[in-house]
């Protein structure tokens, strides 16, 4: 099997190694791919919002899977182009993608096929902003309706800030919000493979947003990730399944717009019990890559078989007794204002810690050919490991081998769930 993945990031790594795993696999390449990835994957240049021109690359290489790894280019409909040119592709439609394109469309999604999610208003005028706010009352969810790169979102005690966050989002071309009800308890991801009829989950995994230590400072695109969830319920994937993500695909097919690819399920375990408060339609990262290093199913074959309506010949997915725990190294100055352009060294130190695996996210080479930072979160440091306070130290270790001027990473991935100190409606 030869195999497109469409993207750059340490998503996309983490997708070429375990695709290149599979043995049905013999050749992998990547659009546009990274310096880390160019050592699995064929890396060719090339715009992936641009369907025909990605077409026009998997004719050349005549694969026989496309995988597109972030949101935009499913938003903007390269998997339909791809499919009319005749390839089978991982990755929803343009209609279906909507799913993650438009909040409100979500919403309106999971009221039809009834699924537990926090209550919500779509607002398009300020007056209806104000009066939301009364119903839903404090802390404010403001959310803009389209894709924001994760700078969408506000949280907040504040009727001040939700109101001028809300300005901003009626502002943007969809002129639209999602105002929400406030969800309390811990977050999970849960990523649901599906071929448009039959849906299968990936084991859950957790993922820490805020830059600082103990959640401190701002949102960010993901500072780590770890699973399995051993605080959470045993059938927390199966509920899910079968609450969600079952439900959703139906639904989407029942309309017409079957979805096939990978449901990221966003919920959270509150005080009044499963709740949804998103849907994307691209594996997270990083905490995608946690639940991708424990999966022991061949993954190509896997994606192979959603791409073509063959999942239920899979049955259940098997998963490895591992734990896996993901760190990210940030540039300095992330999330606002992140410097670009510094050395790298100490990767090939870092990748002979047993258990290890050093994704790259945002790493270029300069004009010498050294490798450097280009872009706010740098590196992913994925372990593996017995427990997770083997796997964490797994981690840890290799991040110390690891040298780029000014960066940052959070020191506390896992830790609370190591000690077994997380409880749910905590
Ligand atoms: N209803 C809610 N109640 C409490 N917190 C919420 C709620 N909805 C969202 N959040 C918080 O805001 C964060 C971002 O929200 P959401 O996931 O909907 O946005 P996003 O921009 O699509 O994020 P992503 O980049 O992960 O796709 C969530 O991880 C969660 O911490
Ligand atoms: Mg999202």
């Amino acid at each position: 099997m030869k195999v497109l993945v469409l993207g750059s990031g340490a998503r996309e790594h983490a997708l070429v190694n375990a695709i290149a795993a599979d043995p049905e696999v013999d050749a992998v390449i990547a659009a546009p791919g990274n310096p880390g990835i160019d050592a699995t994957a064929l890396c060719v240049p090339l715009d992936i919002l641009d369907g025909e021109a990605v077409a026009a690359v998997a004719r050349t290489h005549e694969v026989d899977l496309v995988v597109i790894g972030p949101e935009a280019p499913l938003v903007a409909g390269v998997a339909d182009v791809c499919r009319r040119a005749g390839f089978a592709v991982f990755g929803p439609s343009g209609a279906a993608a909507q799913l993650e394109g438009s909040k409100a469309y979500a919403k309106e999604v999971m009221a039809a096929a009834e699924v537990p999610t926090a209550r919500a208003h779509v607002c398009t005028t300020m007056e209806q902003v104000e009066s939301g706010l009364n119903a839903l009352g404090a802390p404010h969810v403001v959310k803009a309706d389209g894709l924001a790169a994760g700078k969408g979102v506000v949280v907040t005690d504040s009727r001040d800030e939700a109101l001028a966050h809300a300005a901003a989002c009626l502002a943007r071309p969809e002129g639209r919000l999602v105002l929400e009800e406030y969800l309390d308890g811990p977050e999970v991801s849960v990523f649901c493979i599906s071929d448009g009829t039959t849906v299968v989950p990936l084991a859950p995994a957790q993922d820490f947003k805020r830059v600082g230590d103990d959640d401190a400072g701002p949102n960010t695109g993901g500072m780590g990730a770890y699973s399995p969830l051993e605080w959470a319920p045993t059938g927390l994937a199966d509920e899910v399944i079968a609450r969600v993500a079952q439900p959703t695909i139906t639904e989407m097919r029942r309309r017409g717009t079957p979805f096939v690819g990978v449901l990221y399920i966003g919920v959270a375990l509150s005080s009044r019990g499963l709740r949804v408060f998103e849907f994307n339609v691209r594996f997270g990262d990083p905490d995608g890559q946690a639940s991708i290093a424990r999966l022991e199913t061949p993954f190509a074959q896997l994606l192979h078989a959603a791409a073509t309506g063959a999942l239920d010949i899979f049955g259940p997915l098997r998963c490895s007794a591992d734990r896996a725990v993901a760190v990210v190294l940030t540039a300095k100055g992330y999330p606002s204002t992140p410097r670009t352009g510094d050395r790298i060294t100490g990767l090939d130190a870092a990748a002979t810690v047993p258990g290890v695996t050093v994704l790259h996210a945002g790493t270029a080479l300069d004009e010498t050919g050294a490798l450097v930072s280009s872009g706010g979160r740098v590196l992913d440091v994925v372990a593996v490991g017995s427990d997770l306070a083997a796997a964490r130290s797994a981690a840890y270790d290799a991040m110390a081998l690891i040298e780029l001027d000014g960066s940052h990473h959070r020191s506390d991935i896992a830790l609370k769930a190591a000690r077994g100190e997380i409880t749910i409606g905590a």
